[in-house]
């Protein structure tokens, strides 16, 4: 076995497999068989042929999972101090860049996307890991003034056994931002990945359990949300979830965690708007639209969907988003193409679906419109980067989550009416601002509603800058301190002292 990215690519070329890839669940430090037996396949977006098998989990693995997690967080976890749940997190981060060319392979084999995009992610993971590890030892309370005859004073507790349900565009990304604060809070979790995706949260616990996280802290069942998913989500011992998927299941979640009133973090959809005025640097503002729609194929809550600009630049703007639409090159994400392939047969279907009824109600689309395949193979799951122009502020393909490579354009006749389009949807995850002009940026910073706005670099920041929705994108914020601040509760503690 090697684990040298050359000699993995080379492995998978020549067998179409890749050998030693983690097919059971992780469940109090051991590799754990699906009590029922149940097994079904992971497939290889790139070709569209199954290359794994993993544990088809159910309620039995998930009760399993939380009984050992429950008794993680009683045992040895909750004494452990601040300082040693840091030093754990620090090595669980080096051991991903150790391992950085296995993961890459298998996240990207595992979704489809291209090999430096996983790279990337995985990059992501690691410094996840190593943010959240300089944390634990710094949550400090308060001691609130009550006169000489009393003490009083906060203290910050972890909320207990966590439940974190993971999608499947950013599996190692979202597992990690959910379970480094979790660990980082001492907390203890069950993690439940999409079922299109096991493969890297079992490859992370694994990394853990060897940076010296103690058994049970940390456990993984892989299977479906309906048999897996949602026995977690309402299971009593459970204390917090984090869920990160679609607005119509983050509401089940909500809805079962509520019978237990557990606490949820949401983070769902968005149709996030890129608003470029007429003075922005027209290059970068380019730039900046073609990554936010086709990075990861436009799977993305938080991609940028609808491309809001005036009507004065707009024909310019056209020409140069259009020939570089064109110019990007698809394909098996292996051979690092500019896009990879859609991460399932059914949610190709459904992108296909989307844009077949926009071009049934008279829209144009100006590039793209159609599924395709790996140029190299004719296999695979693909679609075109696509760019619908002038769509209509009501029309669904301006409201509605694709979660694909569709960009609607939009064209305003001035900044107001641009404000108004970005805030013209039920969702509000992020949004992009490309001015030069430095109050103008910030004004529309203000008044456009969303968790996170980028000014003139779409997707800036990282792990340190807090990140999450508004209305139907949902509530709470995950990266940054406040990510960790999700997985504790605040105990006040008053004291007659006289
Ligand atoms: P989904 O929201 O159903 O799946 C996300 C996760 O939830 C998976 O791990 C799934 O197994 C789990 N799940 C499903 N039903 C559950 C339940 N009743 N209880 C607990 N867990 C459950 O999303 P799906 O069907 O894979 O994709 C549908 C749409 O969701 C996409 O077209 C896209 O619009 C959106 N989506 C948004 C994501 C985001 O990052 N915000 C990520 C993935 C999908
Ligand atoms: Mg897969």
């Amino acid at each position: 076995m090697s684990d040298g990215l050359s000699a993995l690519v080379a492995e998978y070329k020549d067998t179409s497999r890749i050998t030693d890839l983690p097919n059971r669940h992780f469940i109090a430090g051991k590799w754990t068989p699906p009590i029922n037996g149940g097994m079904m396949e992971s497939f290889d977006p790139g070709n569209g042929e199954a290359f794994h098998e993993f544990a088809d989990g159910d309620a039995a693995d998930i009760e399993y999972a939380v009984e050992n997690a429950h008794a993680a967080f009683n045992g040895e976890w909750s004494a452990a101090t601040p300082a040693t749940r840091g030093a754990v997190l620090a090595r669980a981060s080096s051991l991903i860049r150790r391992h950085a060319a296995r993961l890459s392979v298998a996240e990207c084999l595992d979704t489809g996307k291209t090999l430096q995009e996983a790279e990337g992610d995985v990059m992501g993971a690691a410094r996840c890991f190593e943010y959240y590890s300089g944390l634990p030892d710094k949550f400090e309370g308060r001691s609130i003034p009550l006169g000489p005859e009393y003490l009083a004073y906060t203290n910050w507790e972890p909320v207990g056994v966590t439940g974190h349900i993971i999608p499947w565009n950013y599996p190692i990304s979202t597992v990690s931002r959910s379970i480094a604060p979790a660990i980082a809070a001492g907390c203890t979790a069950v993690v439940k990945p999409a079922e299109q995706t096991p493969l890297t949260a079992l490859m992370i616990a694994e990394l853990l359990l060897q940076a010296g996280l103690p058994a049970g802290v940390l456990n993984v069942v892989t299977g479906r949300g309906v048999t897996a998913g949602a026995p977690l989500v309402s299971h009593p011992l459970v204390r917090h979830i984090s869920f990160t998927g679609s607005t119509n299941t983050g509401i089940e979640v909500i809805r079962a965690a509520a019978r237990n009133v557990t606490s949820v973090l949401p983070e769902l959809g968005g149709k996030s708007p890129l608003v470029v005025l007429d003075d922005a640097d027209m290059a970068s503002a380019v730039d900046g639209a073609i990554g936010a729609i086709y990075e990861n194929a436009g799977q993305i809550c938080s991609a940028g969907s609808r491309l809001i600009v005036t009507r004065k630049s707009h024909s310019s703007l056209m020409e140069t988003l259009v020939s570089r639409a064109r110019g990007l090159t698809l394909g098996h994400g292996l051979r690092r193409p500019d896009m990879g392939a859609i991460n399932s047969s059914k949610h190709l279907a459904k992108i296909s679906s989307a844009v077949e009824a926009a071009r049934a109600r008279g829209l144009k689309i100006v590039t793209g419109g159609a599924v395709t395949t790996d140029p190299e193979t004719g296999k695979g799951w693909f679609y075109e980067p696509t760019i619908f122009d002038d769509a209509p502020v009501d029309d669904p393909i301006a409201q509605d989550e694709i979660f694909g490579p569709v960009l609607a354009v939009q064209i305003a006749e001035d900044i107001e009416e641009a404000i108004a389009m970005a805030n013209s949807t039920n969702y509000a995850l992020v949004a992009g601002v490309y001015t030069r002009d430095f109050a103008a940026a910030h004004q529309l910073a203000r008044r456009i509603d969303a968790g996170q706005v980028f000014i003139n670099e779409y997707f800036a920041g990282g792990i340190s800058v807090p990140f999450g929705g508004n209305r139907m994108s949902g509530f709470g914020r995950e990266k940054g301190i406040e990510g960790m601040r999700t997985y504790l509760k605040l105990k006040s503690v008053a004291a007659r002292i006289s």
